[in-house]
């Protein structure tokens, strides 16, 4: 990339130069224009077509996917002469369903904008949905789900319920999956960059932090036990996603997981968040998406996140769980 550079910006000066030659200006003056030229070339390329602060590609050789890192206008280009519907899970029980005005008026902003989109929207109380303007081809089902009383339940359980969702109703209704967190928003695009077999998301807190810091599960009677010195990514619960085969074994595994930590007396730390990274990390992900795709707080930037596409948003989390 480097070495191709500094031979278009060696050639465009040769071109620059030439052209300028049957001018009626000073040599001084050429010698600038010329070089002011391959300045704003070098600059343009460097800061729009590569990214050398950060990781885009896994040691396995999977994207991850930054700002600079793809062409919007190209990849939409692509993605425009196929016919796909990307469904979108989300959960609203009990007081969370106050997060989805702006979780839905958000995603309309940015969400998959002139694509296919069919939001799956469980709740307990169907009563409550905010009714939000759909745009284009953009659809919405609501389904109805009993109430749990402890939020880690509630969070875990969203394996089994996306499984069976899967399974029943959407192989002939969709082409990729998306489940992500409702105390969330979107602050800019998220779009076709994003889709891919299997698809997971490197949570905030942890995209530049040494293995060791990351919160995977450590006590081995767990499913969801990584040893130390394994694992290559820490990845969020709040959001992952890819084809529908693959997001449906990977639901069902860890559906039986979980299953078996409870028969065993056992929650993982981090809930199902622990069993996807277990899952992860003997199923690698064939696409990464920074945390761009899932930051932390809005306020908060850090100089390699140039964009916050999708942000959990700040909540009391005494105020609004069922339990603590
Ligand atoms: N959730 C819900 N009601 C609850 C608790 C959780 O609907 O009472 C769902 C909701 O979709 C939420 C997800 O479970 O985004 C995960 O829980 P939470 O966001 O509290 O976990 P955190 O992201 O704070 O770890
Ligand atoms: C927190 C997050 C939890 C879990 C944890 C992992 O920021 O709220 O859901 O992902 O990090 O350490
Ligand atoms: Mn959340």
């Amino acid at each position: 990339m480097r070495l191709r550079h500094i031979f278009l910006f060696f050639l465009l000066g040769m071109f620059v130069g030439l052209s300028l030659s049957g001018c009626h200006l000073n040599a001084k003056l050429k010698w600038l224009l010329s070089l002011i030229l391959r300045l704003v070339y070098w600059g343009f390329t460097s800061i729009w077509f590569s990214r050398t602060d950060v990781a885009s590609v896994t040691p396995w050789l999977a994207p991850i996917v930054w700002e600079g890192t793809f062409d919007s206008t190209v990849i939409d280009s692509i993605h425009k002469q196929q016919n796909i519907t990307i469904a979108t899970t989300v959960f609203a029980l009990g007081k969370y369903t106050r997060f989805l005005k702006d979780f839905l008026e958000s995603a309309e902003e940015h969400y998959f904008v002139g694509f296919h989109v069919h939001y799956y929207l469980f709740t307990d109380q169907p009563e409550e949905v905010p009714n939000v303007k759909l745009g284009e081809e953009h659809y919405l089902t609501v389904k109805k789900v009993p109430s749990m009383n402890r939020w880690q339940d509630i969070s875990m359980n969203r394996m089994k319920i996306l499984e069976k969702l899967i399974e029943n109703e959407l192989a002939s209704e969709a082409d990729y999956i998306f489940c992500l967190d409702v105390d969330t928003k979107f602050y800019g695009r998220w779009g076709v960059e994003s889709l891919g077999r299997l698809v997971g998301v490197i949570h905030p807190w942890f995209f530049d932090a040494p293995r060791f810091i990351f919160t995977y599960e450590r006590r081995p009677e767990s499913q969801a036990y990584i040893p130390a010195g394994e694992g290559d990514y820490y990845y969020t619960g709040a959001a992952f996603g890819g084809s529908l085969k693959d997001v449906h074994h990977l639901t069902k595994t860890c559906r039986e997981q979980i299953n078996i930590d409870i028969a065993n007396s056992i929650e993982a730390i981090w809930h199902e968040e622990s069993h996807l990274n277990k899952y992860f990390l003997h199923n690698k992900p064939s696409k990464l998406l920074s945390p761009e795709y899932l930051w932390r707080d809005i306020s908060m930037s850090s100089g390699r996140v140039k964009i916050i596409r999708f942000s959990h948003v700040s909540k009391n989390n005494a105020e609004v769980r069922p339990n603590l």
